[in-house]
C-alpha cells in the first residue's frame, strides 16, 4: 500500500518546529487584547456567495482559487479564502454594529494557488476588524498593529506600504481613465487583461504578465476626491505621529475588490521578492451593503502568519519549556516526578523522561524538546539541592528546590 501524504500545497507542522506557531499564535492573541481587539469565531465554511460578493466575482481569488463543493443538502459552500467576509456577515447576523465592533481571528485560509515557497492552499492568517469607524485614527491603530505584531516577533526592515484608492466615485473616475488606457495599447495585453479591460481594468494592474504595459499607466492615487485625500492626509499624520515609518506606493492594488481609501501592505525588505508580502489590509465602507447590511464603515487587516514565520529565519522564538527535570538514579524518580508535579502547578512548563535513559540521553532529549533548563535530580538532593543548568548560556549552580521557580522565571 502507497503511504499518504499531507495533500498538495498543504504541511504539517509538529514539535518541536511548532512552537514557533504557538508563540506566534500567543502573541497575537496577547496583542489583539492588548488593542482592544475581542474575538471573533466565525465557520471555516460560508454559502458560496458570502465570498462571490464579498470579495468580488471578478478576483482571482473568486475566479480561479475557491475550493467550493456542494454539500449533501445540495447547498454550495466555500472553504474560506479570507476572513473579512465572514466576519462582516457574522455582524450583520448578529444584528449590525451598534457604535464600535473590534474583532480578531486566528486560523487557516484556503486558497486554491499554485503552491511555492510562502504561498500554500492552506495557509494561516491572524486578522483585526474595526467596524463602525471611518475615522483615519481608526486606519492608524489598525496599521500600527500589523507594525507591532512583526517587530514583537521579530521581522526584520518592515516597509509599510501605503496607498489611497479613493472613494467608490473616484474609483468609477480612475476606471475610465485606465480603461481608455488599456484601449489604446489592447493588442499588447494578455488574455486574461483583454478580458478584463471591460468588466475589471483595475485588475490588469495586478498582473504580472501585463507589467510591462501597465509600467506608465494612470494610478488610482491620482485620482483622490476632495474627502478620501483629505482622510489620506489624516492617515498619514496619525503614523507620523507615532513614529511609523511608511512608503507611498500610488500603485499598490489589493486582490480583493472590497476595498475603498486606505490600503497598505507589510514587506519585509530583505524577504525573497516573489512572495513579499507578509501582511495587508485596508479600508472597506462599502462590504455591509454589499452583504445587504446597513452601511458600516470598516477597515482591518490580516497577517499572513506562514510568511512571517518564514521571514523572522529558522531560528526558534522561544523555549518550548522551562526546564527539563533528569533523574540521575531510579531510586530518585519518585522525587522527580513530585518536582514536576509541584513546578507545573506553578504555572511552570515543566517536563521528563519516562523511565530508563542515561543521563546523557536525557540531556540530548531537554535540548531536542526546546527547553530552557535542565535541572538534575542527583547526588545533592538528599540535601535539598539541586543542580540548575541555562541551556541557552550554559551557565550552571546547584540551589535549593525553593529557588527553582525564581531561577526560572529569572
Ligand atoms: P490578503 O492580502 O489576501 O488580505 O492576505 C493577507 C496576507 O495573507 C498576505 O499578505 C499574505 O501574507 C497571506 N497570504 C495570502 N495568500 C496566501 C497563500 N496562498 N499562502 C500563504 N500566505 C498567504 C486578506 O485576506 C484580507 N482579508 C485582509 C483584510 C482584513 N483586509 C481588511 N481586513
Amino acid at each position: 500500500m502507497s503511504t499518504f501524504r499531507a495533500p498538495k500545497g498543504t504541511m504539517d507542522v509538529l514539535p518541536p518546529d511548532s512552537q514557533r506557531w504557538r508563540d506566534a499564535h500567543r502573541l497575537f492573541e496577547d496583542l489583539a487584547e492588548q488593542f482592544g481587539y475581542g474575538l471573533a469565531l466565525t465557520p471555516m465554511f460560508e454559502d458560496t456567495d458570502v465570498f462571490a460578493r464579498g470579495v468580488g466575482g471578478d478576483t482571482e481569488v473568486v475566479e480561479k482559487q475557491m475550493y467550493t463543493f456542494t454539500d449533501k443538502g445540495g447547498r454550495s459552500v466555500t472553504l474560506r479564502p479570507e476572513a473579512t467576509a465572514s466576519v462582516v456577515r457574522a455582524a450583520i447576523q448578529a444584528g449590525g454594529v451598534q457604535g464600535r465592533l473590534k474583532a480578531s481571528y486566528w486560523g487557516p485560509m484556503f486558497r486554491y494557488e499554485r503552491p511555492q515557497k510562502g504561498r500554500y492552499r492552506q495557509f494561516y492568517q491572524g486578522g483585526i476588524e474595526y467596524l463602525g469607524s471611518d475615522a483615519p485614527e481608526a486606519d492608524v491603530e489598525v496599521i500600527e498593529f500589523g507594525y507591532r505584531y512583526l517587530e514583537r516577533i521579530g521581522v526584520p526592515n518592515v516597509e509599510i506600504r501605503l496607498g489611497s484608492i479613493g472613494d467608490a466615485e473616484d474609483r468609477a473616475r480612475y476606471r475610465e481613465e485606465i480603461r481608455a488606457f488599456l484601449l489604446d495599447r489592447f493588442e499588447q495585453l494578455s488574455d486574461d487583461a483583454q478580458r478584463r479591460v471591460d468588466t475589471n481594468p483595475m485588475r490588469v494592474l495586478d498582473s504580472k504578465a501585463d507589467a510591462a504595459v501597465v509600467a506608465d499607466a494612470p494610478k488610482p492615487g491620482d485620482f483622490l476626491g476632495a474627502e478620501a485625500s483629505q482622510h489620506f492626509g489624516a492617515v498619514r499624520a496619525g503614523l507620523e505621529i507615532l513614529d511609523l515609518p511608511y512608503t507611498i506606493d500610488s500603485t499598490i492594488v489589493r486582490g480583493l475588490d472590497y476595498y475603498n481609501r486606505t490600503v497598505w501592505e507589510y514587506v519585509p525588505t530583505t524577504y525573497d521578492a516573489a512572495q513579499s508580502s507578509v501582511g495587508g489590509g485596508g479600508r472597506y465602507d462599502g462590504l455591509f451593503e454589499i452583504l445587504g447590511g446597513k452601511p458600516t464603515p470598516a477597515v482591518g487587516l490580516a497577517m499572513g502568519v506562514d510568511r512571517i514565520l518564514l521571514a523572522s529565519g529558522e531560528s526558534r522564538t522561544g523555549w518550548a519549556l522551562d526546564a527539563f527535570v533528569i533523574v540521575t538514579g531510579d531510586e530518585r524518580r519518585a522525587d522527580a516526578r513530585r518536582l514536576v508535579s509541584d513546578l507545573r502547578q506553578r504555572g511552570l512548563r515543566i517536563d521528563m523522561t519516562d523511565t530508563g535513559r542515561s543521563v546523557k540521553a536525557q540531556f540530548k532529549e531537554a535540548d531536542r524538546r526546546a527547553a530552557g533548563n535542565a535541572i538534575v535530580v542527583g547526588d545533592e538532593w538528599s540535601d535539598g539541592l539541586v543542580s540548575v543548568k541555562n541551556l541557552g548560556t550554559g551557565d550552571q549552580t546547584v540551589i535549593t528546590v525553593k529557588e527553582i521557580d525564581g531561577w526560572l522565571r529569572a
